[in-house]
Order: C-alpha cells, then structure tokens, then sequence
C-alpha cells in the first residue's frame, strides 16, 4: 500500500512550498491540503505565468491530477470563488480535478469581523494576522460551533448561519467594534456577506466528498499523494512562537487530523526552507536584520507577501530553529530555495546557536520571546555571481556547495532539490 508524501514549510511560511508542490506534481496522482486556508498565499511560475493560490492545492495546473481541499482546511466561499475565476482566466476548470472535504470548515463574513477587532483589541501586541477570519473559524470549530461544507447541502443551513452570525455580533458589540465601518475586501461587512452567500451554490458544482474515506481507498489502490502545507512549522499553534502563531498544526501531525490518515500512513515528510529567513507579522525572529543587509535581501529576493503584500522582515539563515522544525516534522529529506538570491553576497551569515542571557543554547527554550535570544553567527565565503541559469548541481560555485554541505552536516538530513529562481524550470534535483 502506497503511504502519504507530505511536503511543508520548516519557517516562518512562503518557503517556496507552492512553486515545489507544482514541480513535484507529475510525481503524484493526488495533491491534497491538509491545514490552513486563505491566509496562505502559494506561488507559482510558468511559461511566464505568475499564479498565486490561497485555498486550492498547487497541484491544479496539471489535468490529470486529483486536487483534494481536506477536513482540516477553512474555506471562505468569497475568496475561494475568486481563485476559480482566476483559474478560469487561465484555462483551468477547476470543476474538473477538485474536490472538497464535506467536513472542511466554513470562514463566515462575521468571522473575519472578530479578527479584526481582537486584533483591534492587542492594541501592541497584535499578532500581524491576515486578517481572513483563521483563528476565529478554527475557534469555532473547537467550541463546536462552526459550520461545514456539508452543511450547505442540507436545509437549515440559513438558520444555522444567521444564529452563528448573531453570536458573532453579539461579541462584537461587547469589543464595541463598529463591524459597519470596517471594510472587508474594500466591501462593507453587509456588501461582503450578500456576495458571499450569493456564491454559496457555486460551491456546489464540486465534488464534495468524505474525503478521508476517499484517500485512504486512494492509498489502498496504489495511487500516491503528496500532502501541501500551509504556513510554516515556526507558525504551528502548539510548537510555534506562541501566540505569534497561525491557529492550526501546521506539523506533520496536522496531516493526520486534516486529511483523516493514520501515522503509520505518511511515508516521505519533504522539509521546506529558505536559505535565509522571512517572517509576516509579529513575533520573535532571533535573526532578523534592521540593516541594509536585512533590506538587500528583501530587495534581492522580492519578499512583499503574496496574500497581504506587506513587506516580509528578513534575516539570516537560523539554524537551531531548522532543527526544531525537522525534529517536530520527522523530515527525511529537504529542500532549499531562493539560493539564487544570496548570488550577490560576499559572506553569507548561519546563526548556529544562540546567547540566552549569557548562556550558549541550540534550542528554543519557552522564554524564546522577543529580544531574549541574541544570534551568533558563523561566516561562509559567498559565491558572488549568478547562478540562475545552472541546470545541474555539479554545476554549481564551490562556495555555494560548501553551503549546502554546511547545512547538511548540521542538520544531518540531505537537501535533495535546489530551487535557484521562482520559475518551474529552475530547480535542481541532486542524486544522493
Ligand atoms: P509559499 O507560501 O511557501 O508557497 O511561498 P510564496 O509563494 O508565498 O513565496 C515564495 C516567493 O518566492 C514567491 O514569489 C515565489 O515565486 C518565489 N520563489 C520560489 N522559489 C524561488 C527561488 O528559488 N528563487 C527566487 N528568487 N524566488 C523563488
Ligand atoms: P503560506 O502558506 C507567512 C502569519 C501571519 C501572522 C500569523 C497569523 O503562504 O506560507 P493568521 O492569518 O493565520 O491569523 O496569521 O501567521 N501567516 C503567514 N505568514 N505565510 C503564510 O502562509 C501565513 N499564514 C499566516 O502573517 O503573523
Ligand atoms: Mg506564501
């Protein structure tokens, strides 16, 4: 019996897991979400095409593979119908080869109302979300609350969704948030709402399926799957820098309750990262750069995020966080992108331990908040010159192999695809 592949981000997120799952794709008859919803934003480049994705896996480009939206993801009918049209845009029925998760859980109108004033609410200390209503859907699903895709197929659904909605109100008026004159997508709450629920049949042209049923019977007839993360390991709920988190196991875990497939059943776990780091929003980040350095690379490696287009802080490579996000994942092979936009450094920094309060640590202890944890870092020569038009690893400058094998030889996982440029084309897989 075939077992499930899992690819995801070991950081911060916008690891590149978009343009990787798309490359991988003709490996796999089945690319499934397991977590997360429209606060993802994944990219993809081809034929001179820039795509950017939110809900739906990035396998969707390629016509005869099955894209499953699992359980464990949230769906905002709104958003989810413009990737659709966008898609349409580009020649791709999505009808065709998606299908969705009838247990996957619904983002109400109201729900992004409540992001916004709990956010509202942290004053300072906000947590830098999208703002797409992520932590009060999965709230609501955890209060056993929440609506499902499921439930638009039965009558009642109306009832359901306006006693949710009045709830939600309710709270709001407690937070004395004026939902009027907060606009969502440029719309006003109540020119939100009329839009989202007048996509609400839309959604039922998809193949709405029991989708765990349906992949473990996959699994049974030999077909294989590739699992698509969202955000990052560092943004898990439980193991991220909490509360400067997203509210879902972003882990390898999470594929197990967002796709309904037992442990013993994931075979490959495929680990993300950047060869620097990026982080959207609040929270630590022990290695980020407030130089010309730390704006070169944003420059460099054009970090605005595809969901908000806020500017990504940036920073060094960090190494014991790496490590953290490997051992929680059980990662057996890595991948390391963006390479290329370290082309023009001359050293290139690797924070390999921490000073906590005097103290050398490669660990991320609970007090890991803000400003407790100072970098240090070790220098490696750059490789200074481009390398985007390589197309083999033996191509590659010495200095940039002795970075991969630095890597390596700390983490003590092998880096098995290089991604040198955004495009489908410029990835290199190396035989170890
Ligand atoms: P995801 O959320 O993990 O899918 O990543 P995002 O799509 O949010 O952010 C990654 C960004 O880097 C996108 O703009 C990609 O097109 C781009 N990208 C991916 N891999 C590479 C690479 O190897 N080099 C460069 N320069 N850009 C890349
Ligand atoms: P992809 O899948 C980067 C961040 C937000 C914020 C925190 C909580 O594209 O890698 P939320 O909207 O979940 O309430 O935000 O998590 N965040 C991401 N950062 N990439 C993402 O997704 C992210 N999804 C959420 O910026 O700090
Ligand atoms: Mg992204």
């Amino acid at each position: 019996m075939k077992k499930v592949d899992v690819l995801l981000g070991l950081q911060w997120g916008d690891e590149g897991k978009g343009k990787i799952v798309d490359v991988l794709t003709p490996d796999y008859d089945i690319i499934a979400r397991f977590q997360g919803g429209p606060n993802a934003g994944h990219t993809l480049e081809f034929n001179g095409i820039k795509h950017v994705l939110h809900t739906i896996p990035s396998g969707i480009f390629h016509e005869n593979t099955i894209n499953i939206i699992g359980n464990g993801v949230l769906i905002d009918l709104f958003i989810f119908q413009k990737e659709i049209d966008k898609l349409k845009e580009r020649k791709v029925d999505a009808t065709k080869n998606l299908k969705i998760s009838k247990k996957a859980h619904l983002i109400l109108p109201s729900h992004r109302l409540l992001d916004a004033a709990y956010e509202k609410a942290k004053g300072l200390s906000k947590i830098g979300s999208t703002l797409k209503g992520i932590g009060p859907a999965y709230t609501d699903r955890t209060a056993r609350n929440g609506l499902r895709v499921g439930d638009l197929l039965h009558t009642g659904f109306m009832q359901k969704y306006n006693q949710l909605k009045t709830q939600h109100l309710e709270i709001l008026k407690f937070h004395k948030f004026d939902y009027e004159k907060h606009l969502i997508e440029n719309m006003s709450f109540t020119a939100y709402e009329a839009e989202w629920l007048a996509v609400i049949d839309n959604l039922k042209k998809f193949d709405l399926i029991d989708s765990e049923y349906y992949i473990n019977q996959a699994l049974i007839n030999n077909k294989s799957i590739l699992a698509e993360g969202a955000q990052g390991s560092m943004l898990d709920v439980d193991f991220g820098s909490y509360p400067f988190v997203t509210s879902s196991n972003t882990i390898t875990a999470g594929v197990c309750t967002g796709l309904g497939v037992s442990p013993d059943k994931i075979g490959k776990v495929i680990g993300i990262f950047k060869a620097y780091c990026t982080r959207v929003g609040s929270g630590p980040f022990p290695t980020e750069l407030f130089d010309s350095v730390g704006e070169k690379l944003r420059d460099q490696g054009r970090e605005y995020g595809s969901t908000t287009g806020r500017p990504r802080r940036c920073g060094w490579l960090d190494l014991p966080a790496l490590q953290y996000a490997i051992m929680l994942n059980g990662v057996t092979e890595l991948v390391v992108t963006k390479i290329d936009v370290l082309n023009s450094f001359e050293t290139i920094q690797a924070c390999k331990k921490y000073d906590h309060n005097g103290t050398l640590i490669d660990y991320l202890p609970f007090e890991s908040e803000e400003n407790v944890l100072q970098a240090v870092y070790e220098q490696i020569n750059g490789w200074n010159g481009n390398i985007n038009q390589i197309l083999t690893y033996n191509q590659f400058p010495e200095n940039l192999k002795n970075y991969i094998r630095y890597i390596e030889d700390i983490v003590k996982v092998p880096i098995t695809i290089i991604s040198n440029g955004p495009d489908r084309k410029e990835t290199i897989f190396r035989n170890i």
